[in-house]
């Protein structure tokens, strides 16, 4: 089965959109209508004007689409595509979390389920986090969820002190300090950029910390030639196709591990991409109470975002 060519025809045949995650494995990137961080996904989502939405991500990406699309048919390849963030948090525990604080608002990661949503005034993404906390007023009190390495460093970027909940990425939280001071040590001339839900001390030596689309963005302007990455793998794809003059090194370049594959996004295949166009299915479906609720602080998200041109 050639499947790039039964996707490209069954993508006109049916009139659908496919959105991929840099996280994603290179054939499905170059498949893909738009290969984004979070809030560009979502972005393109709430804009696309198309019958279906095949979303090459994880579970609570694919749920965001429909959302702020709730008329576009939004199929995710594989159900099992969760993230360990999201299943960090679950709803009753923070409900009671939030009880605590009743004069805070509550700011969440979009790494959330939409019942976490609804408990949020407004959703950020790791591209948006440090303006959009900064837009509120200095003596604001914040929760911020789910993940606590994230939180602290908008904390420590904007001097705030939101109360954090104590959840990690699996992925980028088994990443460590010592084997990147290692590489660094291994190769000086190199720059080290990182991810945020990275450990503080990941990112307290970084050259550059910010989303996917940042260290992409970055890797590409920078005049520096070598590059250590702290992320999941699936971004050096992009790094390569737009420096392919410069050379990345995936930390830890442990070659006995593939630590940093995160085993949801890497789920999607080019065969399950295929049947879910063919069959319409897996299809994201969701009540339609609680998708109005968490459309909310979403929708607050990109209306800020689109004010101070965060894309
Ligand atoms: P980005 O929005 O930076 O792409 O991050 C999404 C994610 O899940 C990182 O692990
Ligand atoms: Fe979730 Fe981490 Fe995978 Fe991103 S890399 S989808 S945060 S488990």
């Amino acid at each position: 089965m050639n499947y790039k060519k039964e996707i490209n025809r069954l993508k006109k045949e049916k009139n659908a959109l496919i959105l991929a995650h840099y996280y994603q494995i290179d054939e499905i990137q170059d498949i893909a209508d738009y290969v984004g961080d979070s809030l560009g996904l979502a972005q393109k989502a709430a804009e696309a004007k198309v019958d279906i939405i095949v979303f090459a991500g994880v579970h609570f990406m694919a749920e965001v689409a429909k959302i702020i699309n709730p008329g576009t048919k939004v199929l995710l390849p594989d159900m099992n595509a969760g993230c360990s963030l999201a299943d960090a948090c679950p709803y009753d525990d923070f409900a009671a979390f939030k009880a605590r604080y009743p004069d805070h608002i509550v700011i969440s990661y979009i790494n959330t389920t939409a019942a976490i949503k609804t408990l949020s005034d407004v959703i950020c993404t790791s591209g948006n986090a440090v303006k959009l906390v900064e837009s509120f007023p200095k003596d604001q009190k914040i929760i911020f969820a789910p993940d606590r390495n994230l939180g602290g460093y908008v904390n420590s970027v904007t001097g705030r002190n939101m109360v954090l909940w104590d959840g990690s990425c699996e992925v980028h939280d088994m990443l460590t300090v010592e084997a990147i001071i290692k590489l660094k040590e291994e190769n000086p001339d190199a720059k080290i950029v990182a991810h945020p839900e990275c450990k503080q001390q990941i990112l307290e030596i970084a050259d550059f910390v910010g989303s996917t689309t940042g260290l992409l963005k970055f890797t590409k302007n920078d005049p520096a030639k070598k590059f250590i990455v702290a992320t999941e793998t699936g971004i050096l794809h992009q790094m390569y196709l737009q420096s392919p003059d410069k050379e990345f090194i995936i930390a830890p370049s442990d070659e006995t591990c593939s630590c940093n594959d995160c085993p949801y996004m890497k789920l999607n295949s080019m065969e399950k991409l295929y049947l879910a166009l063919k069959n319409e299915s897996p299809e994201i479906t969701m009540d339609e109470q609680l998708m109005e609720q968490a459309r909310k602080p979403i929708e607050r998200m990109l209306e800020i975002s689109k004010k101070l041109k965060i894309i």
